[in-house]
């Protein structure tokens, strides 16, 4: 079992990185958690993980109770949590009481923010079983559910007491799913660790027989980066910016391409897009792009779209909540390892981009 940290004071957590559910009795003892535990899970994850993982929080002494949301980004929202509030009343629970989420990241969002907002705060423990979940979003605290069509509009920060992660889980992740987890750990890399973007590249094909003890070792060093830069910066008031390497471009194909695209896929195409704008800015080199774009293709990740429209993709990304006075905000790379911030209000130089990543 592999341990790290997130550093935030008194409201630090640990983050397990395992092989197997067997540490976790263990883990939420050490954690002090103590009264009824709620799992939240989906419709999918349900049939694989559910019932062991209730039999082992059982044994461990605890009352353990479950709700299942249906699966897919269209749970993320005020409906699904009324139902998670109905049942929590049903079962009475209390102050004491602890809110697990087991799944993706949906899973994570709407559990987390049921957890920050029931009782004005209970117990949450992050069990992610996606790659995107295990390395992203079940660290750092951040919880929403969407609105009028609008992603993450309701929220909180809201740190979980712990995060175990059980890399096995992701046997049954689908290929799809899996290569597009991928690219928030090659984010990582690119924004604060060459070594380990050089491990990626020589150990692609090992990563993608989803092989143990890489995976152990890949998570748990993006799990650190990740950790690392939430604990300088627990409410993305500047250092945890980096984090949107490759998002600002991402996010706006992710909704033109009417989420068509898993969000790591837009994420492969938004990386692509920031070394391009840094070349043209003369900020990085040619050679740096293209070894990231050899090792996205090797992934099986998008590094270009189809045709799109131009104006509209650059509009989206200017109604980005992260834009500010027409300026888009990018993270760019300097180098491999090494990102800066930069506002940019050069229409011309960026559609000049857009252009070059339609295929
Ligand atoms: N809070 C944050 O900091 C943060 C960061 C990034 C993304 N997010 C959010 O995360 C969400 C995306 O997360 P996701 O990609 O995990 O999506 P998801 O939760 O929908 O999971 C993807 C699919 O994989 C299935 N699945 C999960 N684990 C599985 C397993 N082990 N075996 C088989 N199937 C499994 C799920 O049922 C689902 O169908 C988005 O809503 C996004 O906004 C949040
Ligand atoms: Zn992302």
């Amino acid at each position: 079992m592999l341990k790290t940290k997130v550093n935030l004071g008194e409201k630090s957590y640990p983050i397990y990185i395992t092989k197997n559910f067997s540490g976790l009795g263990e883990a939420l003892k050490k954690a002090v958690i103590g009264g009824k535990i709620v799992v939240i899970t989906d419709s999918n994850v349900k049939n694989i993980y559910l019932e062991d993982l209730i039999s082992l929080i059982k044994a461990a002494g605890y009352q353990v109770f479950s709700y299942v949301i249906e699966a897919g980004e269209a749970s993320k929202n005020l409906d699904t949590l009324r139902n998670i509030f109905n049942e929590l009343i049903t079962l009475q629970l209390d102050r004491n009481s602890s809110i697990i989420a087991l799944g993706g990241g949906v899973t994570g969002d709407v559990a987390g923010f049921a957890a920050a907002s029931w009782l004005r705060g209970v117990n949450f423990i992050q069990i992610p079983t996606s790659l995107l979940a295990q390395v992203d979003s079940s660290i750092g605290g951040k919880v929403a559910v969407d609105f009028k069509k609008i992603k993450n509009i309701i929220g909180a920060f809201y740190q979980p007491k712990l995060v175990y992660i059980n890399v096995n889980t992701l046997k049954t992740l689908s290929e799809r799913e899996f290569r597009s987890g991928l690219a928030e750990i090659i984010k990582h890399s690119i924004i604060r660790d060459k070594e380990f973007f050089d491990y990626l590249e020589s150990n692609i094909e090992t990563l993608l027989s989803r092989d143990e003890n890489a995976l152990l070792y890949t998570i748990k060093k993006s799990c650190e980066i990740k950790a690392t830069v939430v604990a300088a910066d627990e409410k993305e008031e500047e250092e945890r910016a980096m984090l949107n390497f490759g998002h600002t471009i991402g996010h706006a194909v992710e909704s033109i391409s009417a989420f068509n695209l898993l969000h790591g896929e837009c994420v492969s195409i938004g990386m692509v897009g920031a070394f391009k704008l840094a070349l043209k800015l003369g900020i990085t080199e040619q050679s740096s792009l293209n070894r990231v774009t050899k090792l996205l293709k090797k992934i099986g990740l998008p590094v270009c779209v189809e045709a799109f429209d131009i104006g509209k993709l650059y509009q989206l990304m200017l109604s980005d909540k992260k834009a500010r006075n027409n300026k888009l905000n990018f993270i760019l790379p300097r180098n491999i390892g090494e990102v800066i911030q930069l506002e940019i209000d050069n229409e011309v130089i960026i559609k000049e981009v857009l252009n070059e990543l339609i295929r």
